[in-house]
């Protein structure tokens, strides 16, 4: 149903998929039902995806971003200097779209006759954005309107239209900023741990020094989920619990209430050693 970049690791709608409606319009609900109730997703929707949404207007720059190698070839053409050639004869154009559907390449025209129509300095722009329209809009209609439809039915309404694409995304996506000053403010102990005891006071100046990677994997450790909620690090359930003397064995956690279970170290090198090795080998769930 959705492609997947591995360059920009955004996942876009794919116009070719055989899926019925309403398994878009599913998609579109569990979107819609994760914002009403505050769940942040950890989907990368291409922004594009955000914009049209909102209803916002999608141009070159959306297009750049969301598909790089596409957006340079239409800027290229576009910057292209007179001086240096009829684009019609570098570039050999038409008003068409060639696409690769299960295997064949099927052509589109952009216009009625595009594929007789060449492409000119005098017409590029038009061209341009025809093919942009078609590209972010025509060919993915059916699955992208399922999914709007979806998605409106939990979401819609006057209170969409306040929004910016890029806040609706933060809404769902939660951001990417890791404040872990946010996050030790909110943070509880428990079971003899208290923010001035000392395996806490080493917890976090661990924690504080870590790179951004360490930081989400002790995130996704803890909670099970790398994302920040959209009020911050400081609104997460984030639970420091004592689990024995100090022992060879490596911290575990509680994710579904975000308890990490730490043993008492007795020193802050073997605290840092035994977390970062936890955090870095943590694959999923586990029986403790
Ligand atoms: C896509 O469709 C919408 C709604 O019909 C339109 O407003 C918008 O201009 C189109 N986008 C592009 C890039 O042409």
């Amino acid at each position: 149903m959705f492609s997947y970049d591995a360059e920009t690791r955004y996942t876009w709608f794919k116009g070719e998929s055989l899926e019925p409606e309403r398994q878009f319009e599913l998609v579109g609900m569990i979107v819609g039902l994760a914002l009403y109730n505050g769940v942040i997703l950890g989907i990368n929707f291409a922004p594009i995806v955000y914009k049209k949404l909102v209803g916002e207007q999608v141009g070159l720059e959306d297009v750049k971003i969301a598909f790089p190698g596409l957006g340079k070839g239409l800027e290229m053409l576009l910057d292209w200097k007179e001086e240096d050639g009829d684009v019609e004869d570098v570039f050999c154009r038409s008003f068409d779209i060639e696409y690769e559907v299960w295997g064949k390449v099927r052509t589109i025209p952009l216009v009625h006759g595009g594929s007789n129509i060449p492409v000119t300095n005098a017409n590029r722009k038009e061209y341009v954005d025809l093919y942009i329209n078609h590209y972010v809009n025509e060919s993915v209609k059916r699955q992208f309107g399922a999914f709007r439809r979806g998605f409106h039915r939990v979401c819609g309404g006057p209170a969409l239209k306040m929004c910016r694409a890029e806040e609706l995304e933060m809404m769902i996506c939660g951001t990417n900023e890791l404040d872990f000053k946010d996050l030790e403010a909110g943070a509880k102990y428990d079971d003899g741990y208290d923010a001035n005891h000392e395996v806490i006071k080493n917890f976090w100046s661990v924690a504080h020094s870590m790179s951004h990677e360490h930081k989400k994997e002790l995130l996704m450790f803890v909670t099970a989920s790398d994302r920040v909620p959209l009020k911050g690090l400081g609104n997460l359930v984030f639970v420091i619990q004592r689990n024995g003397p100090d022992t060879e064995r490596l911290p575990t956690a509680l994710t579904c209430f975000g308890r990490l279970l730490l043993p008492e170290y007795s020193t802050k090198e073997k605290l840092e050693n035994r977390l970062i090795t936890a955090i870095e080998n943590a694959k999923g769930f586990g029986l403790v």
